[in-house]
């Protein structure tokens, strides 16, 4: 299968490409570099052995999208492309609207002139909101976004749809009916087991694990923990911390999933178990060797207390499930920044 990564030099974009090369499938990325660097798509090609086909190109500029896909004639796309910083998108909402949405919107135009019919997408488990209860399941109804970031996907997750629906009818325009996945992430962190790719965010981290690695390798001096007035056994915030790996694994299933299949499909990528803050700064502690330092400091705006996933629905279809747990998630995060600590650089 000849897969297409938009987004495919960020941080789970390299990861997926490694697993696709992995299991046999051919890579082609389109990547802007808005995020991310064409050092980890060398890297990428150094851990497999393998060559990616790689355009410098924004994902909204028609024109562009036209002539690649043209040329590669991928079986399917997989898109990660977009800005996901939930902060940012509050102070830049118009630019996130525009970046994400957009992206999606031409690229159903490209694929629709191109007879592509096969589509992946980055989700996030944010669009569960505030009130659904965790576990989460995919056919629970999808919430009200705490930031633009989250509307993004919200919307994005409609468009595609929408756009499903209408392909499947005979007057949709589309030469094959369109399939759909839509993953909805729940909190991918680690690295590759090589220590040679991993997430490298720019600036200072909003996430908290990247927050923590940097604390072990010294880039930081400590971490705060956003509250600890939770109601939860420690008191500090619970989520469904993913290995990356596990995660791109995910992607592979569902790309072949998505060549034999019609349809709008929701799927959650999460491992079933949570961690709180404090847990996984004592589980970092344990693979680094020292102790993290941390104060506790006041709940961040827009926290839900909660988010895991039922991880039963990815299992059953996709025969997927998470293998690694946060032992190895920690070793493979340690790995990547103590050998890179400033990341692509
Ligand atoms: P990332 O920033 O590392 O990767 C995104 C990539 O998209 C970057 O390489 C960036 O340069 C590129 N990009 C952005 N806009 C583009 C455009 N218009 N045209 C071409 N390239 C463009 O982020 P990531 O963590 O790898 O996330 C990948 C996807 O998964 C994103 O859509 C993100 O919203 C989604 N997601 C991520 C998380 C997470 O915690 N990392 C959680 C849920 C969902
Ligand atoms: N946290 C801290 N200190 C920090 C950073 C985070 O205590 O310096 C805490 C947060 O308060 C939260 C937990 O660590 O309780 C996890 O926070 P992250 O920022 O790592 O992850 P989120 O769950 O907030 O966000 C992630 C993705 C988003 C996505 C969201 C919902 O980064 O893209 O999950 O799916 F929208």
């Amino acid at each position: 299968m000849k897969t297409l990564l938009t987004g495919g030099a960020g941080y789970i974009g390299s990861h997926t490409a490694v697993a696709l090369l992995e299991a046999g499938h051919d890579v082609a990325i389109i990547d802007n570099f808005a995020n991310s660097s064409p050092e980890a798509v060398k890297r990428v090609e150094l851990i497999t052995g393998r060559q990616v086909s790689l355009y410098e190109a924004d994902c909204a500029d028609k024109d562009r999208m036209m002539e690649i896909l043209g040329k590669e004639q991928p079986d399917c796309i997989i898109h990660f492309a977009g800005l996901k910083a939930v902060g940012e998108s509050v102070e830049l909402p118009v630019e996130y609207y525009r970046n994400n949405i957009d992206s999606t919107l031409t690229l159903l135009e490209c694929m629709k002139a191109s007879g592509i019919s096969r589509f992946v997408f980055s989700s996030s488990a944010t669009v569960y909101g505030e009130d659904n209860t965790p576990p989460f399941t995919e056919d629970m109804p999808k919430g009200v976004c705490t930031n633009p970031y989250g509307w993004t996907k919200w919307m994005q997750e409609q468009i595609l749809t929408d756009a499903q629906l209408a392909g499947c009818r005979e007057k949709g325009g589309w030469k094959a009916p369109l399939s759909v996945v839509l993953l909805r992430y729940f909190n991918p962190v680690g690295a590759h087991e090589s220590g040679l790719i991993g997430e490298d965010p720019q600036g200072i981290p909003n996430n908290l694990m990247p927050y923590i690695s940097q604390v072990a390798v010294g880039r930081r001096d400590h971490l705060t923990v956003f509250g600890d007035d939770y109601d939860t056994p420690d008191g500090t915030c619970r989520r469904d911390y993913i290995h990356v790996m596990d995660l791109a694994e995910g992607h592979v299933k569902a790309a072949e999933y998505a060549l034999g299949h019609e349809g709008a499909e929701v799927f959650n990528l999460g491992t079933g178990s949570p961690y709180s803050v404090l847990g996984m700064v004592e589980a970092f502690s344990r693979a680094c060797g020292h102790q993290i330092p941390y104060e506790i400091g006041p709940r961040r705006a827009g926290d839900v207390q909660d988010s895991w996933a039922d991880a039963g629905k990815a299992k059953r279809i996709l025969g997927w499930e998470a293998k690694r747990g946060i032992d190895e998630i920690c070793r493979d995060a340690w790995n990547w920044q103590s050998h890179n600590p400033k990341g692509y650089e």
